[in-house]
């Protein structure tokens, strides 16, 4: 499963980049808004860090102004990725622009349907959000089952971004059921590497060797 970042922020991109696991990023416009500056010149910042799909969601509700907007922030660089809602003119705009060689990231999808309305649509990437589903007293990792299966069983190409991973164990399910890719806050990732046997190990295996090797 592939990795990316769900943030706008510079530093905890960086960071990620630096530890050579990290494959894309995700951003809204909640997430280019706490950086304060305009969605343009953060992504192409973004796309100077991570060699990788980065997803930039358009502001427009309309698909007449869907269209022009997603053409307008493919031209950032050629690793964008245009984010889309699942409105119907979302996947208007989706099948549109997908028609003209635009990948298409269709996000804000909270049910199987929506998810095999964005693969007829063309879309590249679907985005079910695991977290906020869980947030509604519902397990929001059999929404990442139910679109795999249905993807698997027609052959659609769209690939599936497990989205709103708030937890180890979202990642982990998450990839057990087949996501494509996995997107998370840099919290998240960063608590993929915990496990206490793991720091209890090494300092066994570190003062096994200081004791054999460091003391006269
Ligand atoms: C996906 O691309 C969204 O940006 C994201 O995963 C939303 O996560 P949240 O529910 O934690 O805000």
């Amino acid at each position: 499963m592939k990795i990316f970042l769900d943030t706008a922020n510079l530093d905890e991109i960086r960071k990620g980049a630096d530890w050579g696991i990290v494959d894309g990023v995700t951003t809204n416009p909640s997430l280019i808004a706490k950086e304060g500056r305009p969605i343009e010149e953060q992504v192409a910042r973004i796309c100077d860090i991570i060699d990788g799909d980065i997803s930039a969601e358009v502001i427009a509700t309309e698909a007449k102004d869907m269209i022009p907007e997603g053409l307008k922030l493919a031209k950032i660089h050629k690793n964008i990725v245009v984010k889309l809602p699942l409105t119907r003119d979302g996947i208007k705009a989706c099948c549109a622009l997908s028609k003209d060689g635009i990948r298409i990231n269709v996000t804000l999808c909270f049910q199987p349907a929506q998810a095999m309305l964005a693969a007829k649509a063309g879309a590249y990437i679907i985005s079910p959000f695991v977290g906020r589903i869980d947030d509604m007293g519902m397990p929001g990792i059999d929404l990442i089952e139910q679109i795999v299966t249905i993807y698997n069983n027609y052959g659609y190409k769209t690939q599936v971004l497990a989205a709103s991973l708030r937890t180890p164990n979202h990642v982990i399910e998450s990839a057990l059921l087949g996501a494509h890719i996995g997107t998370m806050p840099f919290k998240t990732l960063d608590m993929l590497f915990n496990h206490p046997l793991t720091d209890k190990g090494l300092e066994q295996f570190l003062k096994d060797h200081n004791k054999a090797f460091q003391n006269g």
